[in-house]
């Protein structure tokens, strides 16, 4: 929407400002403060050539523009270094009219990604564990980043690295021989799992020879043992349709998944040609790739005992999503913890001669921060997803029980709440950041939590009940209180926004938006009767509370939440 009040601006006085009409429309900014118009144009860079001040310049040039006034505009002001466009309400509404109920679905969709693939490993859980309070940032960011990339017209590949194979395998392997029967496969399969894979560590604590036991069942593992093969591949079916169970709940989906182990066949071509590009150097008896001219330490290819590892696979795989997917962008969703392991990866690839290392990019995350510990903790320090998602819901479906009883659907809204208030605070992060784990505040529906943006669209929908009448798709009057030109404001830059937490890979600047629509819608609402008012005042603001409604509900879903009808 704001795309067409800049080709007005470009259209029509880049000539006057003896430009090009992209270099207009790239510098007009969104001004910050209320009252301050649509869109602003610094003058600053300009002010040398003109041997002017910028203020003197931005009044000259206003001057200008307002002698040769655009029907669309209202009124061009300089404030300090910027001329200020205002536009004509009636303009403002048709567009935003037209986008919110002429394009339900893709609001606000752009068309920068042109059909460029974009390949993005997020989620990747490892098998046989139950994903842990990290892979909820490595799940949510992922799939939040994927709607994003969609939006905004790429050609997205979400892949599933998962963890699925090393010498935990063979170890795990080795207990379900040898311990399986004592537990319940057929009715608990993946608790099972995890109960032997915690037995088997603990175990080996005392008796370390269970540890060459596992390392010779990985052996058989590798060498393609028929029985263990079969074994292997039960644990990893077990823990995908635990992990998918999850990922149903959050509204998370993968197009492929390419675990660890599909990169065993590839893994040795890949020293090989580290080696023939005279990278490979023996280390201690093992392999390494040099990178001290990085300041990094050297890069683990190989160990000494011929294992592969982690690195020597993210080689491989990188090579495979740009060369074999022809990703034009390669996206891990990893948290911050790994920064050097794909820095390392990223420059090897780069001595190797790559060009598309750059391309190649580390959606870091903090970590969690847990202010008090509500959340049980089944065994030491790891804290499940699960855990916290049941736990989210269960205090809503009482938050439900106490304030509204007789709502229809409690247990949906329950869980629309609940887990959405928790996706809401981990992306409302800026996500290079810690997060602060609080159930007060993630729950508080009168802070800027999920729950107080999906009350507001509640909201919304309960004023369109009361109205009673279908809400016309247009305005049939220019809306004219500060309120109403302001929260028109923000709903105008919805596109630029969606731009611009795609460009950023930060959800979080989407989130923030969304809060902020909330704050201007509440201002609207106290403000401005609705219901009572003349047929034409009534009609243009359902006709804005509708629209709210839908960009609520858009851009949660990119989120990866929903707007319940009620709650
Ligand atoms: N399985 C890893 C973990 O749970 C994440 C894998 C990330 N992707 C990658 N290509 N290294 O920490």
């Amino acid at each position: 929407m704001l795309k067409s009040l800049r080709t007005v601006i470009s259209r029509n006085y880049a000539d006057l400002l003896n430009r090009d009409a992209a270099v207009i429309e790239d510098l007009l900014e969104t001004p910050k403060r209320d009252g301050h118009g649509h869109l602003a144009l610094p003058v600053f860079a300009w002010s040398k050539e003109a041997k002017m001040p910028p203020p003197k310049l931005a009044a000259e040039l206003a001057e200008k523009i307002r002698a040769r006034l655009a029907p669309e505009l209202s009124a061009v002001e300089p404030v300090s270094g910027f001329i200020n466009f205002t536009f004509q309400p009636e303009y403002v509404q048709s567009l935003i009219a037209a986008e919110v109920f002429g394009r339900r679905g893709r609001i606000g969709y752009g068309t920068s990604g042109g059909g460029k693939k974009l390949v993005i490993d997020f989620s990747s859980p490892n098998v046989a564990k139950p994903m842990h309070v990290g892979h909820l940032r490595a799940t949510m960011i992922g799939q939040a980043i994927v709607n994003l990339a969609k939006s905004q017209g790429y050609n997205v590949v979400g892949l599933n690295h998962l963890g699925d194979w090393g010498v935990q395998f063979g170890k795990l392997a080795w207990a379900y021989m040898n311990w399986g029967h004592e537990y319940p496969f057929e009715k608990e399969p993946f608790p099972s799992l995890y109960k032997l894979y915690v037995r088997f560590h603990q175990e080996a604590e005392s008796k370390p020879e269970l540890e060459n036991a596992g390392a010779k069942v990985f052996k058989q593992l590798e060498d393609g043992d028929a029985q263990v093969v079969e074994i292997w591949k039960k644990f990893v079916a077990i823990s995908l349709a635990d992990y998918q169970r999850i990922w149903d709940q959050l509204g998370v989906k993968h197009d492929l998944v390419r675990g660890e182990s599909f990169y065993n066949d590839r893994l040795k071509p890949v020293e090989e040609e580290l080696e023939r590009k005279g990278l490979l150097v023996e280390s201690d008896g093992a392999m390494v790739v040099h990178l001290d001219e990085f300041d990094m330490p050297p890069c683990l290819i190989r160990k000494s005992d011929g294992a592969s590892l982690y690195a020597t696979r993210d080689l491989a795989s990188a090579i495979y999503r740009m060369q074999e997917l022809n990703a034009d962008l390669n996206l891990y969703v990893v948290g911050v913890d790994q920064t050097l392991h794909f820095r390392q990866v990223f420059k090897v690839l780069h001595k190797m001669g790559y060009s598309w290392t750059d391309r190649c990019h580390h959606i870091a995350f903090g970590m969690y921060r847990f202010k008090d510990a509500k959340v049980s903790t089944r065994k030491g320090t790891a804290i499940f997803l699960e855990d916290i998602l049941e736990k989210a819901v269960e205090l809503v479906r009482e938050i439900i029980k106490q304030k509204n009883p007789s709502l229809e659907n409690a247990e949906k809204v329950a869980r629309q709440v609940g887990i959405g208030a928790v996706v809401f605070n981990d992306l409302v992060n800026d996500r290079v950041k810690n997060v602060e784990f609080d159930w007060d505040r993630i729950l508080d529906f009168a802070g800027d939590s999920g729950p107080y943006v999906q009350y507001c669209g509640v909201r919304c929908l309960s004023v369109t009940r009361k109205y009673g009448k279908p809400v016309a798709s247009e305005f049939k009057i220019a809306l004219d209180t500060p309120e109403e030109k302001e929260l028109l404001r923000t709903l105008l830059s919805y596109p630029d926004t969606l731009a611009a937490a795609f460009d950023g890979f930060k959800p979080h600047i989407l989130a923030g938006y969304l809060i902020d629509v909330c704050h201007r819608f509440s201002l609207f609402y106290t403000k401005c009767d609705i219901l009572g008012e003349s047929p034409e005042l009534e009609s243009s603001r359902m006709t804005l509370v509708q629209a709210v409604h839908h960009v609520l509900e858009e851009g949660l879903k990119i989120l990866g939440m929903e707007l319940p009808d009620a709650m």
